[in-house]
């Protein structure tokens, strides 16, 4: 059953997520060669508490980290290392903030110092897929329609889209339905409604979208040893068309 929320509780959710983007800001700044993802996640943990919030990743389901970290060929869930990023990497890190129990979801894609062609057009090319998607997401479309436009996009720049791990709706919980897949057919699926509130978080892979789980029971990474990017948003549905709740500009 997909939860519509009202404008107030929309604007609930747009604070946790003002929260979240002030800290991908800050990121921003402190990732660069030599930082590890320990550091990154104390940082991400304690800015969020610092603002009245909480990391709601940690402790989920057993999840043991404030943010997912995943490293080149980790797709999502990395668990943070103390070991340093090295120029040339690229980390995704994800991150939820719980605000008075609304909760605000978005994942973002470093490159480390300088990094490969090939690497900068995958950041590149997720971050439009995750755009063209929320492009897609207006009153009356259907969520095939923003499945279909990121595959499109991935697959026509002779990247592929991970099937494993979907947007989802989002609220008082992580995780609620709808889910949203980024792949398959237009015209698919639920009709899109104003008060929906649901993530879009394309995971595209260089190679294959093949992928095994790490021995830890988390960590998705390509079977095939290739890079994976993700981007990732929460956004409402509204009459005046898709309003992100977490945009970093
Ligand atoms: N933020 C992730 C998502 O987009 C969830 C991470 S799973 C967790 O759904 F357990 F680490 F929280
Ligand atoms: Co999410």
């Amino acid at each position: 059953m997909i939860i519509i929320k009202t404008p107030e509780q929309i604007e609930k959710m747009a604070e946790a997520g003002r929260i979240l983007t002030a800290c991908h800001r800050e990121l921003r700044k402190i990732i660069r060669p030599g930082i590890s993802t320990m550091e990154i996640n104390h940082f991400v943990d304690e800015f969020i508490q610092s603002h009245g919030a909480k990391a709601e990743q940690k402790g989920y389901k057993g999840y043991p980290f404030a943010t997912c970290a995943s490293v080149n060929d980790e797709i999502c869930h990395g668990f943070p290392t103390q070991i340093p990023l090295h120029e040339g990497d690229i980390v995704t890190i994800d991150m939820v903030v719980n605000l008075n129990g609304w909760l605000a979801d978005s994942a973002w894609s470093y490159p480390i110092g300088q990094i490969s062609e090939q690497a900068k057009k995958l950041l590149k090319v997720t971050k439009e897929c995750l755009y063209i998607g929320i492009e897609k997401a207006v009153i009356g479309n259907r969520l095939g329609d923003i499945s279909h436009a990121i595959q499109v996009n991935a697959e026509s720049n002779g990247f592929s889209v991970v099937r494993e791990f979907t947007g989802h709706g989002i609220g008082n919980e992580m995780h609620e339905d709808p889910q949203v897949l980024h792949y398959g057919l237009p015209n698919r699926g639920a009709r899109l409604c104003e008060g929906m509130v649901f993530t879009i978080e394309p995971m595209i892979n260089l190679g294959s979208y093949n992928l095994t789980i790490d021995e830890n029971g988390w960590t998705a990474r390509t079977a095939d040893g290739c890079l994976s990017a993700q981007y990732e948003h929460t956004i409402a549905i509204t009459k005046n068309g898709p309003l992100i709740l977490t945009e970093q500009d």
